[in-house]
């Protein structure tokens, strides 16, 4: 049987772009052929409510299901108020660069290393013209951060229960570099050595 890529995308902090990055991860898999499939760990149920409405190209399930499903990679959208680091073996973490978000952040960040994580860590939005938020992105950067910017396209697709890979959000403004950051993100997850042994 195929080895399935487990990644979760965890923060204990809400609204820092877990679910967001779970579904548009997933969106960003099927544009390279690879099949994924997002299992919803949040009781307010966010990716499951994208799949609800049907514009998803890809399955988003409640739970773990029993048996092990034919994709290639799985993407755990977790729950805010989590403090349990998740056991696969890579973790995506998005942030705020806010300073209280920053420092929850970084207690987390810390959770993960003790139990020995692989962190990929992405800046998601933050008001570039505060002086410490873009000092504080830039810093993370530097340490090998990805950061997507604030941008209309995610709440325009969101709305809609869409990605911003569907093809209705084509004309949406600097769609193209939002994609190429999710990307990215995606082809250095894929690059990272998965571990479902933990899992
Ligand atoms: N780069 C960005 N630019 C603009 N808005 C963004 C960006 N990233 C995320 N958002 C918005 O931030 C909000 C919170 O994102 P999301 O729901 O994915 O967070 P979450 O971490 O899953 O929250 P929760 O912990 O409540 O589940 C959403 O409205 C989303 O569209
Ligand atoms: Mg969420």
């Amino acid at each position: 049987m195929k080895n399935i890529k487990l990644v979760s995308i965890w923060n204990p902090k809400g609204g820092q772009g877990k679910s967001m990055l779970a579904i548009n991860l997933a969106a960003a898999s099927i544009e390279i052929g690879i099949k994924p499939m997002v299992i919803c760990q949040d009781q307010q149920g966010t990716s499951i409510n994208y799949f609800r409405e049907g514009n998803l190209n890809f399955e988003v399930l409640g739970e773990i299901p029993q048996e092990k499903p034919d994709v290639d990679i799985v993407f755990f959208d977790h729950q805010a108020s989590d403090w349990e680091v998740p056991s696969t073996h890579l973790l995506v973490m998005p942030l705020k660069p806010a300073r209280d978000q920053y420092a929850t952040y970084i207690d987390a960040l810390k959770r993960a290393k003790t139990k020995n994580k692989e962190v990929i860590t992405v800046v998601t939005g933050g008001q570039a013209h505060r002086k410490s938020e873009k000092s504080t992105t830039a810093y993370l950067k530097e340490q090998g951060a990805f950061v997507i910017p604030s941008s209309g396209v995610f709440s325009r697709a969101s709305e809609d229960y869409r990605s911003i890979f569907d093809s209705s959000m084509n004309k949406a403004y600097k769609v193209g570099e939002r994609r190429r950051e999710i990307s990215k993100i995606l082809g250095a997850i894929l690059l990272k050595q998965s571990d479902n042994s933990q899992n």
